[in-house]
């Protein structure tokens, strides 16, 4: 037996010395009924493995032998997926990018924090804290208590992570993107919420399809990045025609240092169009 903690009565053990004493009850247990790792703890990670790499080569075999196609329009079927899809076209301009499901949350991540004050803080900022939070762990929890309804912090900060992480993924997941053939479906409810007069339509056409909602959100459609303003209600402003088609041509000659691109090879009837439906867009009615 070790030699056991000095207890003189009335005195409490230090930390250091019950740590000391655990050691040693632990390496005392492990004397008497330990097993070694070799071959014991061998044995059953090797087990374990082949099972793991029993079910991927299971389910490969499933994925390739339940495949079949190809249907009318070049895609194929199979219970866990198709074998082959649509070959790529890297000539797509209408392509959106999305993640797998479970990169759904960072992605949404990204929505919340703007550019370009916060882009870096939740990128690289929340990540490192993270994982630095992580790290530290095992040195800031020293108490052996290991009972769920004692450590009410750790629960509480595990279950806000999962929540937070649900929530973030189903954002993601239903956030809509400024696909053009998304957003022009949008356009006669912003037609209808707006009030917008029959001669604002083509502009609002025009906005779905011409890029705008890359940076710009309306009526909650669109992404907003580079820190471009929602134009749900950009009418109000009153900034006028004239304004709005400068504005269009070139942006940065009206505002010193926009980022937004140039439109003016879009021509002076569709920028007039598109003035006119920026100016009739004065909010929910
Ligand atoms: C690459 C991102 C980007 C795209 C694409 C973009 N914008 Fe912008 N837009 C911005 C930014 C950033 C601002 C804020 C700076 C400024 O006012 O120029 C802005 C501002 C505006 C404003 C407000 C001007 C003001 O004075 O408040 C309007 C209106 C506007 N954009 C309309 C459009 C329209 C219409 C399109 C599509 C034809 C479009 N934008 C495409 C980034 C973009």
């Amino acid at each position: 037996m070790a030699a056991a903690p000095q207890r003189h009565a009335g005195v409490k053990p230090s930390r250091l010395e019950e740590a000391r004493a655990q050691f040693a009850r632990y390496k005392e247990d492990v004397k008497e009924r330990g097993k070694p790792f070799y071959p014991y703890a061998m044995f059953h990670d090797t087990v374990m493995s082949l099972v793991v790499v029993s079910v991927i080569v299971g389910l490969a075999a499933i994925w390739k032998w339940t495949s079949y196609g190809p249907h009318h329009d070049g895609t194929h079927q199979g219970l866990l997926g198709p074998e082959y899809t649509a070959p790529a076209d890297p000539g797509t301009t209408s392509f959106v990018p999305r993640p797998d499901w479970y990169f759904y949350f960072l992605f949404y991540l990204l929505r919340i924090f703007k550019w370009p004050e916060s882009v870096f803080l939740g990128t690289v900022g929340v990540p490192t804290i993270c994982l630095i939070l992580l790290f530290a762990l095992p040195f800031i929890d020293v108490r052996r208590e290991r009972r769920l309804l004692h450590r009410p912090v750790a629960v509480v900060a595990a279950a806000l992570t999962i929540l937070s992480m649900a929530v973030l993924t189903w954002k993601g997941a239903t956030a809509k993107e400024a696909l053009a053939s998304e957003v022009i479906a949008d356009v006669p409810n912003w037609v209808k919420a707006e009030k917008l007069p029959q001669n604002a339509v083509p502009g609002a056409r025009l906005f779905a399809t011409a890029g705008c909602t890359a940076c710009h959100t309306y009526l909650g459609t669109g992404s907003s990045n580079l820190g471009a303003p929602d134009l749900t209600q950009i009418g109000t402003r009153n900034l006028g025609i004239d304004f709005q088609i400068r504005h269009l041509k070139c942006p940065s000659c009206v505002v010193p240092g926009s980022p937004m691109p140039k439109f003016e090879s879009l021509g002076e009837e569709r920028l007039r169009q598109l003035a006119i439906f920026l100016e009739a867009s004065k909010g929910k009615q």
